[in-house]
C-alpha cells in the first residue's frame, strides 16, 4: 500500500461496487481520494464510513454522460488539490438484452457513459500529468472488453473501445511517464446486474446468478491494488471460467465461438 501514499487518487464510480470497494481499501492510506459518481448522497455515505481512517476526501459529483460537467468538475478538483496522480475509472452501466431488442438510444447511452465519459475525463486530467511527467490511468474494463458474450453487445463494444483508446494512450505517453493499467474483471458480486439496462432502457433490477457466484469486492480490490502498484498494463481478475474464456478466444477462436453460443451469462 506504500505505492499509494501521498498520492492524489480520483475514483469514478465511488458510490457503489468496485469503486466503493477501492475507496474503502485506499482509505487506510495517507492519500487524497476524490470521489465521483452521480449520487452525491452515496458519495457522502462512503466518505463518512471512512472518516476515521487516514485518507482525506474530496466529493466531486458528476455524470459521465454530461461532458460539460466533466470539464467543470476537473477544473474544480484541480483548483482544490492541484493535480491527479491516479485516475481510476470504475463508473459504468451494463446491458442484459439482445441486439434485436436493444434500441439505438440504449446502445448510445451505454457508449456515452462507459466509453466517452471515461475518455473525456482521462483526456481532461492528462495535460497536468504531462506537465508533471507523472500519472496513471486505471480503467475498469471487463473480460468482455476482450471476449464478447450474448446480451452484452453494446456493453462489450464500449469495453473493447476502451482497450483501443487506452492502448494508444499508453504508447503515446510512454515518454512522459504516464502509465495505463487496464483491469478486466470477470463476475464480481456488485449491483451491476441490478443497474444493467434492458433493451428499452429500463433497469434489470435483479441479481444475476453469475454475479452472485462471482468474486467478492474485497477479492477484486486485493488483486486490483497489487496490480496498480506493480504498474501492470492489463490484468484479468475473475473466476477460472472467465479467465479461461479469454485464453480460449485468443488461441482457439473457433472453439470459443461454439462455446459462447451456449454459456449462461445471467
Ligand atoms: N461487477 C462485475 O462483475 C463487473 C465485471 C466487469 C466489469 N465491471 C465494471 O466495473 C465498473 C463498476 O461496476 P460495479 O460492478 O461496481 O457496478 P455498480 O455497483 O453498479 O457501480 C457502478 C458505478 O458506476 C457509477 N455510474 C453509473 N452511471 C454513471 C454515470 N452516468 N456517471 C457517473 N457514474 C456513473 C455508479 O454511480 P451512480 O449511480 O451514483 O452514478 C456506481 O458508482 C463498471 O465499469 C463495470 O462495467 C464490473
Amino acid at each position: 500500500m506504500k505505492y499509494f501514499e501521498g498520492k492524489h487518487i480520483w475514483i469514478v464510480g465511488a458510490s457503489s461496487g468496485l469503486g466503493e470497494g477501492l475507496t474503502h481499501f485506499l482509505s487506510d492510506v495517507d492519500c487524497t481520494l476524490v470521489l465521483s459518481a452521480r449520487r452525491e448522497e452515496e458519495l457522502i455515505r462512503v466518505r463518512e464510513a471512512n472518516k476515521d481512517k487516514k485518507a482525506k476526501f474530496v466529493i466531486a459529483p458528476l455524470d459521465l454522460a454530461q461532458p460539460e460537467r466533466i470539464d467543470q468538475c476537473v477544473a474544480e478538483v484541480e483548483e482544490q488539490i492541484g493535480y491527479i496522480d491516479i485516475m481510476i475509472q470504475s463508473g459504468g452501466i451494463s446491458q442484459r438484452d439482445t441486439v434485436l431488442n436493444t434500441s439505438m438510444e440504449v446502445q448510445r447511452q451505454i457508449m456515452e457513459v462507459n466509453y466517452f465519459g471515461a475518455i473525456h475525463l482521462s483526456r481532461a486530467v492528462l495535460p497536468k500529468m504531462v506537465e508533471r511527467q507523472s500519472g496513471m490511468h486505471v480503467v475498469v474494463t471487463s473480460a468482455v472488453g476482450i471476449i464478447s458474450t450474448p446480451f452484452r453487445s453494446g456493453y462489450s463494444a464500449s469495453k473493447h473501445a476502451l482497450h483501443g483508446f487506452y492502448d494508444a494512450l499508453r504508447a503515446e505517453q510512454h515518454q512522459n511517464n504516464v502509465k495505463v493499467t487496464l483491469l478486466c474483471p470477470g463476475y464480481v458480486h456488485t449491483n451491476i446486474s441490478y443497474n444493467a439496462l434492458m433493451g428499452d432502457g429500463s433497469q434489470q433490477q435483479k441479481l444475476d446468478n453469475a454475479q452472485a457466484n462471482g468474486l467478492s469486492v474485497e477479492q477484486f480490490c486485493e488483486i486490483a491494488t497489487k496490480a496498480i502498484a506493480a504498474e501492470k498494463e492489463e490484468v484479468y481478475i475473475g473466476g477460472f471460467k472467465e479467465v479461461m474464456g479469454i485464453y480460449v478466444k485468443r488461441f482457439f477462436p473457433g472453439l470459443f465461438s461454439r462455446i459462447v453460443r451456449k454459456i449462461a451469462v445471467t
